[in-house]
């Protein structure tokens, strides 16, 4: 179970954030409304969650799930794989510090994006990506080892981060779309199949035995409702613009 989350309120300058999208340039009003929701949505499901203010420094730090990895036993702060992320580890390690005593950090040539890491109990998949590199993923699995965990790669071929296209639910099921609905590695998951024309939801997130999916997307509902889940569809259009989705807009803490 979660206990508290970590967010962080857009600034203006997501407007600059970095994309491949092509669906438009956020609209920063609605955005704001759309975090509001998304906070009171994780309140809903139990959490505590601490707000932290917008840093305009940085574009695409509402997507505060890439600088760090959270685990039961330690935190461990990434190092982003694109130039103007690269600062947003500062700040997140200072808010980290009130609630692990085991912080751990990557250090270059590393590159990663907690993105690219989807936890599967004390098992960790990690995607290897544009944003995320070997021997990044590597010093990661090596942190995980030194707690009593493990990680393993996935190599992905298309999509920015691992979760993209893949999401664990518990219980063994597992959200998949494209590229992910074939990997040898996910074969033991009950996978529940998103279909390409909705594989935006393929970004999901397990909240307490609830699930939150993007707005919008009536097949992948009625595929993971199937499965048994409590569904609260959750409206993220603007972030979905910056290629973020649900589960980069919050770090969920235990
Ligand atoms: N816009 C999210 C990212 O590319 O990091």
């Amino acid at each position: 179970m979660f206990n508290r989350a970590i967010v962080r309120t857009p600034g203006e300058s997501m407007l600059s954030g970095l994309t491949t999208a092509n669906l438009g340039l956020p609209n920063y009003e609605k955005a704001l409304v759309q975090h509001a929701e998304y906070i009171k949505v994780l309140e809903e499901c139990g959490l505590q969650v601490s707000v932290l203010a917008k840093n305009e420094q940085y574009p695409d730090s509402t997507f505060v799930e890439d600088v760090a990895l959270l685990t039961k036993e330690c935190a461990i702060i990434t190092k982003p794989g694109t130039p103007s992320r690269s600062g947003e580890t500062v700040e997140i390690k200072k808010v980290l510090k009130d609630y692990y005593l085991n912080i751990e950090e990557v250090r270059e040539p590393g590159i990663v994006e907690a993105g690219d890491i989807m936890m599967v109990g004390s098992h960790f998949y990690l995607g290897i990506s544009a944003r995320t590199n070997e021997n990044g993923a590597g010093q990661v699995i090596e942190f995980l080892k030194k707690y009593g965990m493990s990680g393993s790669l996935v190599k992905l071929d298309k999509v920015l981060h691992l979760k993209t296209g893949v999401s664990y639910l518990e219980q063994n099921n597992l959200v998949a779309t494209g590229e992910f609905l074939t990997k040898e590695e996910f074969q033991n998951f009950n996978i529940l199949e998103i279909a390409d024309d909705e594989s935006y939801a393929a970004n999901c997130i397990w909240v307490n035995d609830r699930v939150l999916i993007p707005k919008g997307y009536p097949k992948a509902r009625e595929t993971i409702a199937s499965a048994g889940y409590s569904i609260i569809e959750v409206d993220v259009t603007e972030f979905q613009k910056l290629d973020g989705g649900l589960s980069c807009l919050s770090l969920r803490l235990f």
